[in-house]
C-alpha cells in the first residue's frame, strides 16, 4: 500500500529534515524550512529509482566516442547568439534569471517570434499570464507567426502531454516555479516541485531533441530562487540584470556547457520590446562630457568582449570624522585598496577627503583591469587636473604601485581604436608592448607614479 512520507525542506538550499527547524543548519537560514508531502511509490524498487531515467548506455572507450556536441543553431538575435555561444543546441535546457519586470517575457517572446521565423515549432508555456496578457505583449512585439503556439498551464503533466502531442523544437516555460506535479503535494515554487517540474522537463528534451528555455525568479538578494540544483541541472545559466533607472538590459552567461561562461549580450528595452545594441562601448560613453577633471575611461572584459566604460571620481573635503568612501558598479574594498596605494606612493592625503568613485552608465564590473584608472580618476579630481579625453587606461594596479598585466589587451587596444581613441596607458610587459595599433599611441608605464608624470 502507498503511504505518504511528510519531510522539511530548507527552501533556501534545498536540505531536507524529518522535524521542523527555526534555523537551516545547511545554509544557516532562518525560517525557511517547509512542509513537503510525498506520495511513497508502491513497490520498493521504484523508490530507489533515479530521478532522470535516460536510456541505459553501455560503457565504451573513448577513442570511440564522438565528440559532437550538436550545432549551435542560430537565433538570428546576435547578442542573445553570442551569449549562447552561437545559438541554441537541440535538447539543451537555458535557464533565464532575473527580477521581476525587467524583460524575462519580453526576451522569450521575441525568442520564440525569431525561431518561428526561422521555421521551427515553438510551444510557450505560462503560468504567469492569460493569453490575453500574451496576446497584448506579442502586439507590442509585433508577433504574427502561427508556427508558435500559446498555453497556459500549470500542471507539468499536461505539458508534457502537450509536448508530446505537438513535438515543437523549442519550448518555453514561464516560469518554472509556477508549474507544479500532481505526484507531489506541496506548493508550486517549493524546492521539491521546481527540481521535479525542471528534472521533468530536461529529461524529456534530452531525449526527444527538443530546446528548453526555464524562466526563473530571483530571491531578495538577487540569486536564483529554488534550489541550487536546478543551476546544476541545466546546460545554460543566463541572468538578465540592469541598473534601475536605465533603459539598457544586460544578459550575462554564469554557466554555458556549449560556450564561454561570462559572455555579455546587451539589450534596450523600449516601446517596442527589446531593442539589441550591438556597439555597447558607445552607449556607455554617449553622456561623456568631456575634459573634466575625475572622468576617465577604462576598458573592461566581459566574457571575450572588450568593452569600454566612463569612470567618474568626486574628491572633495569632508566634514565628517571618518570621511566617506562610496563605491558604485566597482567593489569598494578595491577602491579603499587603490587610495592607500595612492597615499603610500604618490605621498597625496585623502584621509580628510570623502571619495566617490562611479561606473557611469550604472553597470557592474569585478574587474581589475581598471584598478589604473580608477587610481587617476581619483587623482584627477583630487588635483581638479583634467585628463584628455581621448585616453585610455589599462591596467592592474599592485599593492606597491606597480601596472600589472592584463589579459587579452590587444583585444581592448582594437576596441579603444576604433571608437576613436588617440592615446592608451598600458603595463609595461616586453610581450604586450609590441603590439601596433593605427592611430592608438601607446604610453606603456610601470608604475602609478610614472603614469602621473607622463600625464600631468
Ligand atoms: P516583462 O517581460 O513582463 O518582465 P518579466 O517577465 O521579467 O517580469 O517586461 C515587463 C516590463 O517591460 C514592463 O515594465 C513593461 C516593459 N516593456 C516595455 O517597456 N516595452 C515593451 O515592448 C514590452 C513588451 C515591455
Ligand atoms: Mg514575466
Amino acid at each position: 500500500m502507498s503511504k505518504s512520507k511528510t519531510v522539511y525542506t530548507c527552501q533556501n538550499c534545498g536540505a531536507q529534515s524529518p522535524k521542523w527547524m527555526g534555523k537551516c543548519p545547511d545554509c544557516n537560514q532562518w525560517n525557511s524550512y517547509v512542509e513537503e508531502t510525498y506520495a511513497a511509490p508502491s513497490s520498493g524498487n521504484a523508490a530507489r529509482a533515479p530521478l532522470i531515467d535516460l536510456n541505459p548506455t553501455q560503457p565504451q572507450p573513448i577513442t570511440e566516442i564522438s565528440a559532437e556536441l550538436g550545432e549551435h543553431i542560430s537565433i538570428n538575435m546576435p547578442e542573445l547568439d553570442r551569449v549562447l555561444g552561437g545559438g541554441y543546441v537541440p535538447g539543451s535546457a537555458i535557464l533565464i534569471g532575473g527580477d521581476p519586470g525587467i524583460g524575462k517575457s519580453t526576451l522569450i517572446l521575441q525568442t520564440l517570434k525569431n525561431l518561428a521565423q526561422l521555421n521551427k515549432k515553438v510551444l510557450y508555456a505560462s503560468g504567469e499570464e492569460s493569453a490575453a496578457q500574451i496576446k497584448t505583449r506579442a502586439e507590442r512585439l509585433d508577433v504574427h507567426e502561427k508556427s508558435l503556439l500559446v498555453v497556459t498551464e500549470n500542471c507539468l503533466e499536461r505539458i508534457l502531454e502537450m509536448i508530446r502531442k505537438h513535438k515543437p523544437d523549442v519550448i518555453a516555460i514561464d516560469s518554472v516555479q509556477t508549474i507544479y506535479s500532481q505526484n507531489l503535494a506541496s506548493a508550486p515554487g517549493t524546492v521539491s516541485q521546481v527540481r521535479e517540474c525542471a528534472g521533468q522537463i530536461i529529461t524529456t528534451a534530452k531525449s526527444t531533441g527538443m530546446a528548453c528555455l526555464l524562466v526563473g525568479h530571483v530571491t531578495k538578494d538577487g540569486s536564483l530562487a529554488g534550489p541550487k540544483v536546478l543551476e546544476h541541472m541545466v546546460d545554460c545559466v543566463l541572468y538578465f540584470e540592469s541598473d534601475q533607472g536605465h533603459t539598457f538590459r544586460i544578459l550575462r552567461s554564469i554557466k554555458n556547457r556549449f560556450g564561454a561562461a561570462n559572455e555579455i549580450g546587451v539589450f534596450e528595452m523600449t516601446g517596442e520590446g527589446l531593442k539589441e545594441v550591438s556597439n555597447p562601448s558607445q552607449l556607455f560613453l554617449s553622456e561623456r562630457s568631456q575634459n573634466t577633471a575625475g572622468s576617465v575611461v577604462v576598458s573592461s572584459l566581459e566574457g571575450t568582449r572588450p568593452l569600454l566604460l566612463e569612470i567618474q571620481a568626486l574628491v572633495t573635503h569632508s566634514g565628517l570624522g571618518t570621511p566617506r568612501r562610496t563605491a558604485i558598479g566597482v567593489d569598494n574594498g578595491r577602491v579603499a585598496l587603490l587610495v592607500a596605494v595612492l597615499e603610500k606612493v604618490v605621498g597625496i592625503s585623502l584621509s580628510d577627503q570623502d571619495i566617490f568613485v562611479n561606473v557611469a552608465g550604472g553597470l557592474k564590473v569585478t574587474e581589475p583591469a581598471l584598478d589604473l584608472g580608477i587610481s587617476m580618476a581619483i587623482y584627477s579630481s583630487f588635483r581638479n587636473l583634467p585628463i584628455d579625453h581621448k585616453t585610455v587606461f589599462i591596467g592592474e594596479v599592485g599593492l606597491t604601485g606597480e601596472v600589472r598585466a592584463v589579459n587579452l589587451l590587444d583585444l581592448r587596444l582594437k576596441e579603444a581604436a576604433k571608437l576613436g581613441f588617440a592615446h592608451c596607458f598600458t603595463p609595461q610587459n616586453k610581450s604586450q608592448t609590441k603590439n601596433n595599433i593605427e592611430g592608438l599611441e601607446l604610453h606603456p608605464v610601470k608604475t602609478i607614479e610614472e603614469c602621473l608624470h607622463q600625464l600631468f
